[in-house]
């Protein structure tokens, strides 16, 4: 069995997705084990809670030295023998040590078909307002490894999503996640779930 965690800072949208997935069976051979927010005030903490699910708060804030935060979260992870980390919302930078800890078993969820608008300061609804001042008529979702490059691993998937006339970041940022993040993640980790299920089993 994979064990997952699942990282969170926000509304916890996409953890809710990976629930409903695993309850419908995308993934029979992983299990969400813990969720670790990143600040207490992470509504994904509740939809933890209700689900079952062990839910933690590692507060980016009380670390001065990022380098003391990759430790404590790592410590958190291994100290419960996950296997696959999934970033879901997850706002802080990990640095080398949980990079290296897991290496090409961390997943990101990113609000556009990378490589446009990702990188550093590309996140939530500033990813859908570039989209929207660029002009693009299509955007999108895109699920990544993660590596030390702030939206720079290896793409998994990608779902592309139409911009409507008359969008806005908010309506735009509710279509891409309707319609493409939560149907992402969920087989992402379905995906993973099965390679590191057959490493182990050496199927
Ligand atoms: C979403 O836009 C997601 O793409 C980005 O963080 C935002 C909040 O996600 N990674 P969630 O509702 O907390 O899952």
């Amino acid at each position: 069995m994979v064990k997952i965690a699942v990282l969170v800072s926000g509304g916890g949208t996409n953890l809710q997705a990976l629930i409903d997935a695993q309850a419908a069976g995308a993934f029979p051979n992983g299990n969400i084990e813990l969720v670790l927010a990143s600040n207490a005030k992470a509504y994904a903490l509740e939809r933890a809670r209700a689900a079952g699910i062990e839910a933690i708060v590692v507060s980016r804030k009380s670390y001065e030295d990022p380098a003391d935060y990759d430790q404590a979260v790592v410590q958190a992870l291994q100290s419960r023998g996950i296997d696959l980390v999934v970033l879901a919302g997850f706002l802080s930078i990990l640095g080398k040590a949980v990079i290296d800890a897991y290496p090409d078993r961390i997943l990101n969820i990113h609000p556009s078909l990378i490589p446009s608008f990702c990188g550093a300061g590309f996140y939530g609804l500033r990813v859908h307002q570039a989209a929207l001042d660029y002009g693009v008529k299509v955007t999108g979702a895109t699920v990544h490894l993660v590596n030390e490059i702030p939206d720079g691993g290896k793409i998994l998937l990608q779902k592309a999503v139409d911009v409507l006339p008359g969008d806005t970041p908010e309506t735009l940022q509710r279509r891409v996640m309707e319609q493409a993040e939560w149907k992402l993640l969920p087989q992402a980790v379905a995906m993973l779930c099965d390679q590191l299920d057959g490493a182990s089993t050496g199927k």
